[in-house]
């Protein structure tokens, strides 16, 4: 029997474009229309019934839950903040409290304004100072309520799929480019870190916790050879520790904001840049089953990564960790060899606070569409209905007991 500490975080995350629905001003949006990739519509229509989405957040024994704030309905306009979508976020967040569930706020989830698209986005340096003007106006008003912020989540996400494979907008495919994002990124986040905590102080407010949602992998050599070796250590070094690094040197960290999905195999053939740092190994040796977007599940990476991440000295909250599949089972065993992986790192000393499967709903994901079904809630897109999986039923008793039975 595994038995999770008493007041361990114990939900599910969404992001509010992929979720919301109808956000007209986003620069996915834009792009949408004008790439003509699955659209993402009124979506999981959550804008309007988060009440009834937190309900079964509740009713499945969830006690926090990660959401985001759209910039883009905040600020619709240069400059023009809007009271409103201001209103309605405080108003989520009060639906949280008022059962019990800990918000978990991030700031920026891969979307922009469409206004900041337009004028370079986070490529020109004004960027930081848009982000800051955007983060003082929601976390003064929501900073009473929420003791968790996340700025920005997965950097190196949206840089690679935005800046360098040209996969989201705006399409770039650009190193020197992609730099100049990672270093605005990078400075959004610090400044954006000490902005807040100088924030709660003048409300005389207790100390936040803020962190970054890191993307990671688990980089696996093909082969037990130094090649093969050296390649996989050095893309966990710069694709999930180099941002960690710079912010935790800056102490711009209280804690770090984990994704983990999955894992890559890495085979060097031969010595050069594109073998070292993105060649995914097409053999099918050490073969693993796969979600439904063909990524492989290695619940054991997880736990090699918690150890790799005790040097810091940092609390982690895996802020994202879960499947799209239409086979329940599998997302159930998904869920289970991924916490079991979570409690063997704590038994090692890791001091993992939360876990937060992705996602509480079946929801947009991003350029795939709305095929890939991640949920532990399934949504009929047609009629909006939520139907509770299995799955989500027995994550639930243990987000109750905070007990992992052996299987
Ligand atoms: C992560 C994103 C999240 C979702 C999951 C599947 O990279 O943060 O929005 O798309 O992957």
């Amino acid at each position: 029997m595994m038995k999770f500490p008493q007041d361990f975080l114990w939900g599910s995350a969404t992001s509010a474009y992929q979720v919301e629905g109808d956000n007209v001003n986003s620069d996915w949006w834009q792009w949408e229309k004008e790439v003509g990739k699955e659209k993402s519509g009124s979506a999981c229509r959550h804008y309007e019934f988060y009440e009834q989405d937190f309900d079964l957040a509740q009713s499945l024994n969830h006690n926090s839950h990660r959401l985001s704030i759209e910039w883009a309905r905040i600020e619709p306009e240069q400059g023009k903040f809007s009271q409103e979508a201001l209103g309605h976020y405080l108003e989520v967040i009060l639906a949280l409290k008022r059962r019990n569930i800990e918000p978990i706020v991030t700031l920026h989830h891969f979307t922009n304004p469409r206004w900041l698209f337009e004028r370079g986005g986070w490529e020109e340096k004004e960027s930081v100072v848009y982000f800051l003007r955007y983060c003082d106006f929601v976390v003064r008003a929501l900073a009473k309520h929420v003791r968790y912020w996340i700025t920005i989540n997965e950097p190196t996400i949206y840089i690679s799929h935005a800046y360098i494979f040209g996969a989201w907008p705006p399409q770039v495919k650009s190193l020197f480019r992609s730099k100049k994002v990672q270093n605005n990124l990078i400075q959004a986040h610090i400044k954006a870190y000490r902005q807040i905590n100088k924030i709660y102080k003048e409300l005389n407010l207790a100390s936040p916790f803020i962190s970054i949602s890191q993307y990671t992998q688990s980089y696996v050599a093909c082969r037990n050879n130094f090649r093969d070796r050296f390649a996989a250590s050095f893309r966990n070094k710069y694709y999930n520790l180099a941002i960690i690094d710079t912010l935790a040197r800056h102490k711009a960290l209280d804690f770090i904001g984990l994704n983990y999905y999955s894992r890559q195999l890495v085979e060097l053939k031969r010595w050069g840049i594109g073998n070292l740092a993105w060649d995914v190994c097409q053999n099918s040796h050490h073969p693993v089953k796969k979600n439904s977007l063909g990524w492989d599940i290695y619940p054991q990476g997880l736990l090699d990564l918690l150890i790799k991440l005790k040097k810091y000295r940092l609390p982690i909250i895996i802020t994202e960790n879960g499947i799209c599949t239409s086979d329940d089972n599998l997302r159930w065993e998904y869920i289970y060899s991924h916490l079991r992986n979570i409690y063997l790192a704590m038994e090692k000393g890791v001091d993992v606070k939360g876990y937060l499967y992705w996602s509480l709903l079946d929801n947009f994901e991003w350029d795939k569409g709305f095929a890939p079904r991640f949920g532990l809630i399934e949504v009929d897109y047609n009629t909006q209905k939520r139907t509770v999986r299995d799955s989500a039923r027995k994550f639930s008793i243990i987000c109750k007991t905070g007990i992992l039975a052996n299987e």
